[in-house]
């Protein structure tokens, strides 16, 4: 066995010793006065890491005094959950949360749901599919709503897994295969060939109501209280960074922003009753992608999730 696979079976291994020692995808729950909040973490991250979405679960518990929070382990363990972020087409990874959160009985009277990134359109979708329990405000925290056409991962990756990734990303990003292994494929929006997204995007086009209009996803979505986003002004990861609002670029080119209230996922979605009923917010923060400090999470997030 070469160095590089016994390090990465060491650090499988390691991983799997942590989970069990120390971290945890449920925390708090002595508070029943709190509804319980439910947190999907993005890629390249996993549900409880301590130094990841463990301190937003510790954070949680604090503040709202024990309340229950759940965040979702993808597959059951670590190694399935951080692969996940790449490798398990979202709809399965939706229809499992879904049955989890089912099975779940401290969620049956409802829950609050923050998303991570990728996990923001993700939670989204289980708004949109499964109206049991009921979700009731949905925050995304930096989630790609109108998908990306650009490069988020390439940071978290090798360059030589960067460039392979591109160069599916870039060439046969609708192809069956891609769309069925590669996550990223799935919300991959490309402005300049429209009809293909529409056409081969088997996750973001499916719930953006793009090739035919779901009632019951729009019924769903309709259903929350409040559909908090969140955009970080100075993302340099999501391309356009204005998915994180909703918007797109205007069809045909990849410059100019189109208004949501003119893009046709806000008829398709039909945005404009929630945007009325004063359900979409809004929300910028200055600083690169996730770039979430303690006190602005405390100040703007916390009491979403104190709401009565
Ligand atoms: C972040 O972006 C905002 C809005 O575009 C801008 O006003 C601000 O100066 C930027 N901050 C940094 C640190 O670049
Ligand atoms: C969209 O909203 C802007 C302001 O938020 C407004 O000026 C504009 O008229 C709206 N466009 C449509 C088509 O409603």
């Amino acid at each position: 066995m070469s160095l590089s696979r016994t390090l990465i079976l060491l650090l499988l291994i390691g991983l799997l010793v942590l989970r069990y020692i120390w971290w945890k995808p449920t925390a708090g729950g002595t508070n029943p006065d709190v509804l319980p909040t439910v947190l999907w973490h993005g890629m390249g991250d996993s549900c409880c890491v301590p130094l990841s979405l463990g301190a937003i679960m510790k954070l949680i518990v604090e503040e709202t005094k024990g309340g229950y929070v759940r965040s979702m382990e993808i597959g059951g363990n670590p190694v399935i959950d951080w692969q996940s972020g790449f490798f398990i087409h979202p709809n399965e990874q939706v229809e499992y949360v879904c049955k989890q959160l089912l099975l779940d009985e401290r969620l049956a009277k409802g829950y609050n749901a923050i998303g991570f990134s990728q996990g923001g359109q993700f939670l989204r979708a289980v708004a949109q599919r499964c109206p049991t329990p009921p979700m009731r405000t949905l925050v995304t925290l930096g989630g790609q709503h109108q998908g990306v056409f650009g490069l988020p991962m390439c940071l978290t990756l090798s360059n030589s897994a960067c460039e392979y990734i591109s160069r599916l990303l870039n060439s046969v990003a609708y192809s069956e295969m891609t769309q069925r292994n590669l996550v990223q494929a799935t919300y991959w929006h490309d402005p300049i060939m429209e009809n293909h997204y529409r056409l081969g995007s088997t996750f973001l086009a499916d719930i953006n109501n793009e090739l035919y209009l779901n009632e019951f996803y729009i019924e769903n979505l309709h259903k929350l209280k409040k559909f908090v986003m969140v955009k970080f002004l100075n993302d340099t990861i999501v391309q356009p960074k204005e998915s994180q609002w909703f918007q797109f670029y205007t069809s045909g080119q990849d410059k100019v922003i189109q208004p949501l209230n003119e893009s046709k996922v806000f008829q398709d979605l039909r945005l404009m009753k929630m945007e009325k009923e004063g359900k979409l917010v809004f929300l910028g923060v200055e600083g690169d992608h996730l770039a979430i400090s303690k006190a602005w999470f405390i100040k703007n997030i916390v009491p979403l999730l104190l709401e009565k």
